[in-house]
This record gives structure tokens, sequence and C-alpha cells, in this order.
């Protein structure tokens, strides 16, 4: 098992191994009784996942908590980007105020991004706060969103505008439990480990060019987390170098934006990462050599290198973007394999920036 600690204000450890699934209730009481709880103390889970994960891993991380000696009740919601609205979290405050959890209980988020976010934005707020364990089983909940305590819920008017920084307590993964990550949502994943090869690691990058993400998995969330735990660490309420995180998402997020999110976020970052790098070569920002590299690598991983959508169209929705503030937006610019700059753009560059890149 490999151990990375990441020292934000409530510091806490990611735990990666294969079979950890079966370790998640002894890894729990441990951080627990490192927080000088009593190894016997009573604790209850609430155990919150989704319905395509819980049938699958549900009864093995019971299993392992009741082992551990939690009492576990449990709470799956129907799968999918549609449930992590306020009615479902609504439903899964209810659920805890029902089971009667207090602050000295924990909450477990089994499943994908989706459920992380959802789970963590009631552990952030249910009693004002109380602690969560992520067991993330989607490659880009491994390697992105249960790292960092950014939880949300979306509204009507656009992702993630509610939510709270809420640290987990700790963090699980099982590369194992990828084996029935359908190929589609793996394609979503890959295109975020890409994308922290490019913006800082041209080691890793060439790794993802020797050998394919599932049989190196281990490896790939091991060194995603680390390089993620170092952003987050420098700077835990993304003001400032933790924006480097957003390689290709300033047009990603427009061509979600613009497909009616039809467009996976993946697939679009993936997009956006191509269409970015072209406009820093041809702008002279970039390193020629490294345009190539990039297309080949997102191709083989059958991720989109382009977009059919206009510039001016585009433009129009990244500049609705809630990270777009004050006339100008921090479009991140990679100038080589492995390194990228944060760059403010003045709002009415930004369609010459999409044409730059190759968007008509
Ligand atoms: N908090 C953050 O910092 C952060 C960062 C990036 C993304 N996100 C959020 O993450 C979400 C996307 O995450 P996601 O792609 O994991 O979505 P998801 O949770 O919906 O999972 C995708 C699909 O895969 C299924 N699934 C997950 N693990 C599985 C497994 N091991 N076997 C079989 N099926 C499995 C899920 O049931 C779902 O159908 C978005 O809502 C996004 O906003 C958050
Ligand atoms: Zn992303």
């Amino acid at each position: 098992m490999k151990r990375i600690p990441v020292k934000t204000g409530s510091p806490y450890d990611v735990c990666i191994g294969r079979g950890l699934l079966d370790e998640c209730g002894p890894l729990l009481r441990e951080r627990f009784r490192a927080d000088g709880r009593k190894a016997d103390a009573p604790c209850r889970a609430a155990l919150i996942s989704d319905t395509n994960v819980f049938p699958l891993y549900g009864a093995r991380v019971r299993a392992s908590l009741e082992k551990a000696g939690f009492s576990v009740v449990s709470y799956a919601f129907e799968a999918g980007e549609a449930s992590k609205n306020l009615k479902t979290y609504g439903s899964i405050l209810r659920f805890l105020a029902a089971e009667h959890l207090s602050r000295s209980d924990v909450i477990v988020a089994l499943g994908g991004g989706v459920t992380g976010d959802m789970a963590g934005f009631a552990a952030a707020t249910f009693l004002r706060g109380i602690p969560f364990l992520q067991i993330p089983t989607s490659l880009l909940a491994m390697v992105d969103s249960s790292v960092g305590g950014k939880t949300a819920v979306d509204l009507p008017e656009g992702k993630n505008l509610v939510g709270a920084f809420h640290q987990p307590c700790l963090v699980v993964c099982d590369p194992d439990v990828l084996k029935t990550l359908p190929e589609a949502v793996l394609k979503d994943g890959s295109a975020e480990v890409i994308k922290y090869g490019m913006l800082g690691n041209e080691t890793f990058f060439d790794e993802l060019e020797r050998t394919p993400i599932r049989e190196q998995a281990e490896n790939v969330i091991e060194t995603c987390v680390a390089m993620k735990r170092d952003v987050v660490e420098a700077d835990e309420f993304d003001t400032g170098e933790r924006r480097k995180l957003n390689l290709g998402h300033s047009f990603g997020h427009a061509i979600e934006k613009c497909s009616e999110f039809g467009i996976s976020h993946g697939l679009a970052v993936a997009a956006g990462m191509a269409i970015i790098t072209k406009a820093a070569v041809a702008k002279g920002f970039c390193e020629a050599g490294a345009l190539p590299r990039l297309l080949s690598l997102l191709e083989k991983h059958g991720l989109p290198t382009d977009t059919d959508f206009s510039a001016a169209r585009l433009a129009e929705a990244a500049l609705s973007d809630k990270k777009f503030s004050g006339g100008r937006i921090h479009l991140i610019v990679p100038e080589k394999v492995g390194r990228c700059r944060i760059l403010p753009v003045p709002a009415s560059e930004l369609a010459d920036w999409l044409k730059a890149g190759g968007v008509l």
C-alpha cells in the first residue's frame, strides 16, 4: 500500500493499493485512533453510494467497516450527473437525520465524482460538518475529485454552483475496482490523467506514451494524486497555483456548455487541451514539438482534439463561466510537455485565442 499524506488545514492520507476496499474499516479506525478516539468507541458509518456502484462494492465496504466495529447504514441514489442536485442532496440529509447521525459519526462516500461531491457536501453541511471517508471508484474520482476537499451539487443554472471546501478524513483508493468501470467513463478520466502529464510532469507523460493507463493504474493514480496534493497544499482555496489544474478546462467547459452537456467532461477537456496547445504554439508560447505528442496521446486514448462549435459561440460560453472575473480570463497555457503558465487574457481576445487554436 502507498500512503500519500495531504497537509491541508485539516490533514489526511490518501491510501492506494490493490484490494484496499476490504481494508477501509481498519484504516478508518486507525485514523480515528490517531485523532485520539478510543479504539472501541462506538461509531456509525453512513455509506452513501449510487445504484451502479453499491451493488458491485457496497457489501465489501460494509463488511470491512463492520469488522472494524462500525455500525453501518446505507443509502444509494440513482447513478449519474442528473442526480447531483438539491433534491438528492436533500434526501441524503434527511436520511442522515432519520438515522440520527451525530458529529462523532462518519459518512463514507463510495463511488465516482458525483457521489464524492454530493456525499462530501452533505458531510460539510450536516450538523455544520461531520467527518467523511472517500472511497473513489472511477478513474476521475481517484486522480482528481477525491483529493482537494471541493464538494458541490449542481443547480439548474449551472454545474457545481453550491458547495463547500471540506477535506475528507481519509481517502482509500483500490485500483482493482477500475475493472468494472465502463470504457467510456475510463476515457473521461484518461483526459484528466493526460492533463497532469502535460501541465507538470514530462516523465509521467513519457510513461503514458509507452504504457496504457489500465496496465499501470496504480502508478497513474499515485503520480496524479501526488501532483494534485502538491498543488492543493500550495493553494487550498483555489486562488493561485491551483488554477493550473484547469488546463484545457476554460475551453472544455465552453464545449460542454455549447453541447448542453451532451459531450462529456473528459472529452471536452481533451479537445480544450488540444485547442489551447495549438493556440500556444501558434502564438509562440509553446515549443512546437509538444503539439504532435499531445495530439497523438489524446488520439491513442480515443479522445477528441478539436470541436465543431464556432469560436464566437465558445468564447461567449467561456465568458459566462464562474471562473471568469474582472474583464480577464486566466488561461492555462502550455510552454512544453510538462510545463504550463497561468496567463491572464482580456475577455476581448478570447475568440482570437480559439481561432489560433484551429477553431473556426
Ligand atoms: N470535487 C472536485 O474537485 C471535482 C473534480 C473533478 C470533477 N468533479 C466532479 O466529478 C463528477 C464526475 O465524476 P465521475 O466521472 O466519476 O462521475 P460519476 O460519479 O457519475 O461516475 C461515472 C459513472 O461510472 C459509474 N461507476 C463509477 N465507478 C464505477 C466502477 N468502479 N465500476 C462500475 N461503474 C462505476 C457511476 O455509477 C457512473 O455511472 C462531476 O460531477 C464533476 O463535477 C469534482
Ligand atoms: Zn476536469
